[in-house]
């Protein structure tokens, strides 16, 4: 299994540049069933990569577990690019009514699942860390989920990862709650927020939809940056 994605210029491309330390070019997309196996192996990596006392950080996944996720219609996953291979990942999923933990990979929920917007499993390449790539995954995240009418946004974060749970609290959520996870026992936090509704008129008219052009190449989505706006407006 390989991290290799070779159709990148035909995706769905959020935002593209270059890392501001490594200087590589990236393509933030949105991912499809057939990059399951980059998904994967990047899964996979992070967690080979990550020291014993740390392994917990990221749940095992078995591959059913991401066929699974693009099985849901309304849940889509994003991964930045470089070179042609998957560096960074997250899943976003967007819960049913009636929905609970047990059919959302154990995520325990604060607010009404339809209403709610969760990102999993978020893991960047060891060697691609420091670039900010987490920081430009939850901030496309918070603007897909508002464009969704999803005004209810978490993340479950191991306590001890404060690598991670500090890039939520920086983008504006707060943490609303801990528990003991119920998939491995873990004790994690619940990183979450609650987006008021003007404010998510201002992220959706600055924001197009995703268009094509006539050469099929990747498509710059135009977002803007809710981020630095959710850290001004105190929410509850
Ligand atoms: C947690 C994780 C997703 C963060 O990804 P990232 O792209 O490195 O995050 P960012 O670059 O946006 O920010 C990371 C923070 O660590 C700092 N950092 C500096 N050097 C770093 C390095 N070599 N490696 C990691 N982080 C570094 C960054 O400066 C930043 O802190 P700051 O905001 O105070 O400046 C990534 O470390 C990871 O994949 N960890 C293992 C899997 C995991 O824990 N996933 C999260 C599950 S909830």
């Amino acid at each position: 299994m390989s991290a290799e994605i070779s159709d990148v210029n035909g995706l769905v491309c959020l935002e593209s540049g270059s890392l501001p330390v490594r200087g590589d070019h990236y393509s933030l997309v949105l991912l499809q069933t057939q990059h399951i196996d980059a998904i994967k192996t990047l899964h996979e990596t992070v967690i080979e990569r990550l020291p014993d006392d740390q392994k917990s950080f990221v749940l095992a996944r078995p591959e059913s577990y991401f066929h699974a996720h693009f099985a849901r219609s309304i849940s889509v996953a994003m991964g930045v690019v470089c070179n042609s291979n998957l560096v960074a990942k997250c899943l976003i999923v967007h819960p049913r009514a009636g929905e609970t933990a047990a059919d959302l990979g154990g995520a325990i929920l604060h607010s009404a699942p339809e209403q709610t917007s969760i990102m999993q499993s978020a893991t960047v390449h060891p060697d691609f860390r420091g670039n900010g790539i987490m920081n430009m995954m939850i901030r496309h995240w918070l603007n897909h989920a508002v464009r969704h009418g999803r005004m209810h946004v978490l993340a479950e974060i191991e306590t001890r990862n404060k690598q991670s749970w500090s890039q939520f609290l920086k983008a504006g959520l707060n943490i609303i709650g801990a528990h003991k996870s119920p998939v491995d026992g873990a004790s994690v936090y619940n990183a979450g927020e609650r987006i008021k509704l003007t404010l998510a008129k201002d992220f959706t008219s600055a924001t197009q939809a995703p268009d094509s052009d006539a050469t099929g190449n990747c498509v710059i989505m135009a977002v803007n940056k809710p981020t630095d706006k959710l850290k001004a407006t105190p929410l509850h």
